[in-house]
């Protein structure tokens, strides 16, 4: 007899059989409002029909076509496909499965392109579980602890967070750009740097959206000293934050974009996108891997494209999101420990801190608690688990939305 190891730990005890849209249901038939996704995964919602049907068709037909061994269809036409939706200038892409590979295969592309051995992270920024991506990742020790050395080579500047540092936003920009200069002068010389590795908002670090200014000052650098510019738009994209990427509210013209979790609506598939030239630099087949790209896992992606599109998911994404907020706001004006709402479309973080000003992770996860047991799943996020995250599908209905405010403002309410 075998049991699920402890190395893994679960948000809620549900035992999900079934999923639709924005919801699941339990194996007794219970329903929940699912405001996680997945961890922001399922773009389409669970089970959409026209991807249950593209991926039907296409496990019929043709499941593993290996693609360093042969191509396949779903794979050119995924990549014709994201040629529509990828920032301009960027036309060649690479996949993989997880985010974290994707931010690997990222990180690799850097260093080949450039030469050069360093890159540059944000303070609570998170790319991800394996070790590189881990030792770009600052959202917390709980990804970082117990298995060291990490990988060298990784250098952090502060994020322009207003939240942490009690300052309005353009003092916390001044400040994280002249400390990227500090770093830059005193850590990681620029001939040394090869990426800046950035998210446009924070996703485990708390949904702290980035801004405009922030993301002109690492543009001016990047191409200053011929250092690459990485977006990872792994949670904010697909039309997450109410534009098809998240970088787009802030003009951030990346160099290399990495993507997965919406793209394929729940399909394991991550991919990294960069300009004919800059993706010359990689060595021929310096990357690759068993399962990147896989036939149905493609399909799917190509059908979540379509239902994004027809659906015009990324508006309603802005405007559920701009409901959610509103709602939300209302309920956080009645509590003092409320202390924040926060986010872009549909990727929405409420902070908690108690009376002293401290964040207060242990309130964060009984109100989501007290929420899954009233029928909302919900996760926590922010380095003390102070922040709730509300992430549903993009298919999300302004009635869902209604209800689950009001489950929230019961499930504070009962806590408080
Ligand atoms: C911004 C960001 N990058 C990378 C990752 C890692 O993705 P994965 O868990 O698929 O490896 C995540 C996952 O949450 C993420 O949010």
């Amino acid at each position: 007899m075998a049991e699920l190891s402890q190395i893994l730990k679960q948000a809620t005890g549900v035992l999900a059989a079934r999923g639709e849209g924005a919801q699941l249901f339990d194996e007794q038939g219970r329903r929940y409002l699912d405001f996680t996704a997945g961890i922001g995964v399922t773009s389409t919602g669970h089970c959409h029909p026209r991807v249950v049907e593209a991926a039907q068709r296409q496990v019929a037909t043709l499941i593993h076509g290996q693609y360093t061994t042969v191509m396949h269809r779903p794979l050119l036409t995924l990549v014709e496909r994201l040629g529509e939706v990828l920032p301009a200038g960027l036309d060649r892409v690479f996949f993989a499965n997880s985010g974290s590979e994707a931010v690997e295969a990222a990180l690799r592309l850097a260093r080949q392109a450039t030469g050069r051995p360093n890159v540059i992270v944000f303070h609570g920024g998170f790319h991800g579980r394996t070790v590189a991506a881990a030792s770009m990742t600052t959202s917390g020790t709980r990804f970082r602890s117990g298995f060291a050395p990490l990988m060298a080579g990784v250098h952090v500047a502060p994020f322009p967070d207003p939240t942490h540092f009690g300052w309005p936003v353009e003092q916390a920009t001044d400040f994280a750009l002249a400390q990227l200069d500090y770093v830059l002068q005193t850590l990681s010389a620029p001939a040394d740097t090869a990426a800046f590795v950035v998210e446009p908002v924070l996703g485990e670090g708390g949904y702290v959206p980035a801004n405009e200014r922030f993301f002109a000052g690492l543009r001016e650098r990047a191409d200053a000293h011929g250092i690459l510019l990485v977006v990872d738009e792994v949670q904010t994209g697909f039309g997450r934050t109410g534009r098809f990427w998240g970088g787009e509210h802030f003009d951030a013209r990346p160099d290399i974009l990495v993507t997965a979790k919406g793209l394929a609506s729940g399909f394991p598939l991550s991919g990294i996108a960069a300009s004919s030239a800059l993706m010359e630099k990689a060595w021929p087949g310096s990357q690759g891997g068993t399962y990147g790209a896989n036939a149905v896992a493609c399909a799917a992606a190509v059908a979540t494209l379509d239902v994004i599109e027809d659906e015009q998911l990324v508006r309603n994404a802005d405007e559920r999101g701009a409901q959610l907020r509103e709602a939300l706001r209302t309920i956080a004006d009645k509590y003092d420990v409320i202390t924040d709402v926060r986010g872009l479309g549909l990727m929405i973080g409420v902070e908690f801190r108690d009376a002293a000003g401290k964040p207060d992770g242990a309130t964060a996860v009984a109100v989501a608690q007290e929420a899954a047991r009233r029928g909302l799943l919900l996760l926590t996020c922010g380095a003390w688990g102070q922040v709730v995250r509300f992430i549903p599908a993009l298919v999300v209905s302004a009635d869902e939305v209604d209800e689950a405010a009001g489950i929230w403002s019961d499930a504070v309410g009962a806590v408080l």
